[in-house]
């Protein structure tokens, strides 16, 4: 997708380096980073200079591949693949990426190695985009239903960012909107704000942006009194793991939204390509949720009048804070997973029908 009018993906590999859009940058600033080596890539995971499910998966990948890079070695290679799965303990997609990456190199010799890494690497990138542009047009047909239906603007409501920049391209949620727009549907989008990295405020909103569609930050807390006054026609949210019962973790606060939108009868949507499912758990409590930093609750980023990227406390030094970075959406607040195969119900039934 675009960002001043150029066409990028979220990450790419170029002379032995991977490049990445620096997401705690932006919308302010617009910064192209290099990851080096292995610790790079760690890093850049754990302070969310890439985030999003797909994107963590992604980075992950290459992250391997620096490792190569760095020191062709087996137990190496096994140490990088060990820190990087528990760089981020929500998103299945890390873990996805590295397993199927270290499937791949097992039994390979050392001088295949790295080509067969990288080979693999981008694979996982090409099947994300291809997966996330069918999520796409599986989904605008949900949103065509309710344009022509109504004849007139579509009211979308998301939640956190699971747009291009989460991804590599197109991104889950934001998909079908993409499509719809370039289909010439109209749409706008509420964009909940999403306390306490504001992804909502700070990527989607600009994403959006960047693409020309018309969009609103609301506060997190908003979507309820806009859903009771009828502004919604629908909620899309991306997930972080989705369960075979078709229980949904996503970002915290997603709950909230589907509980509200039950309440007042909007179709409730979860967008996800398949290596965000998790065969394994079949309870929703085993999921490991992220508890980050409470600096992230106590300190808000901004930019000042001299074009400054400034962190300010906002409550008391003395206040203790709960930082608990995920939720989970029961499958039955869900009115249907949109996934790169098809539009199932959130069952396990319909969830194997479409992958098993
Ligand atoms: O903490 P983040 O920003 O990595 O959380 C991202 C989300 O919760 C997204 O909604 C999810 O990863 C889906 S991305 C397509």
């Amino acid at each position: 997708m675009k960002i001043n009018g150029k066409n990028y993906r979220t990450i790419w590999f170029e002379n032995n380096l991977v490049k990445i859009i620096d997401q705690t940058k932006l919308p302010h600033k617009f910064v192209i980073k290099d990851l080096r080596n292995i610790k790079d890539a760690i890093n850049a995971i754990k302070t969310m200079e890439v985030r999003g499910a797909p994107l963590i998966g992604a980075t992950a990948a290459y992250g391997l591949v620096l490792s190569i890079i760095e020191r062709n070695d087996l137990s190496f290679l096994k140490k990088s693949s060990e820190e990087l799965i528990s760089s981020r303990p929500t998103a299945i997609n890390l873990k996805w990426a590295v397993d199927r990456m270290m499937k791949k190199i097992s039994g390979v010799n050392k001088k295949d190695l790295l080509k067969i890494a990288l080979n693999e690497a981008k694979s996982i990138l090409e099947e994300d985009i291809k997966f996330c542009k069918n999520i796409g047009l599986n989904g605008v047909k949900i949103i065509e239903k309710i344009s022509s239906k109504k004849k007139d603007t579509v009211n979308i409501l998301t939640h956190c960012n699971a747009g291009w920049l989460a991804t590599i391209d197109w991104g889950t949620a934001t998909s079908p909107i993409y499509h719809a727009h370039q289909k010439g549907i109209k749409v706008h989008v509420w964009v909940d704000e999403t306390r306490p990295r504001n992804q909502g405020a700070n990527l989607t909103s600009y994403e959006l942006n960047e693409e020309g569609i018309s969009n609103t930050v609301i506060t997190d807390n908003a979507g309820g009194i806009l859903m009771q006054r009828g502004e919604v026609d629908m909620c899309i949210v991306g997930t972080d793991r989705t369960l075979s019962n078709g229980d949904v973790c996503n970002k915290i606060g997603t709950y909230l939204k589907a509980l509200s939108a039950k309440d007042n009868n909007v179709p409730f949507y979860v967008a996800l390509p398949s290596s965000t499912i998790d065969w394994s758990i079949k309870d929703h409590k085993e999921i490991p949720i992220e508890e980050r930093n409470s600096e992230e609750l106590s300190h808000i980023e901004g930019i000042d009048e001299n074009n400054e990227i400034k962190k300010i406390r906002i409550y008391p030094k003395k206040s203790k804070s709960l930082n608990l970075a995920f939720d989970v959406t029961p499958a039955k607040l869900v009115t249907a997973l949109i996934t790169e195969k098809g539009i199932c119900e959130a069952s396990e039934k319909s969830l194997k029908g479409l992958f098993k």
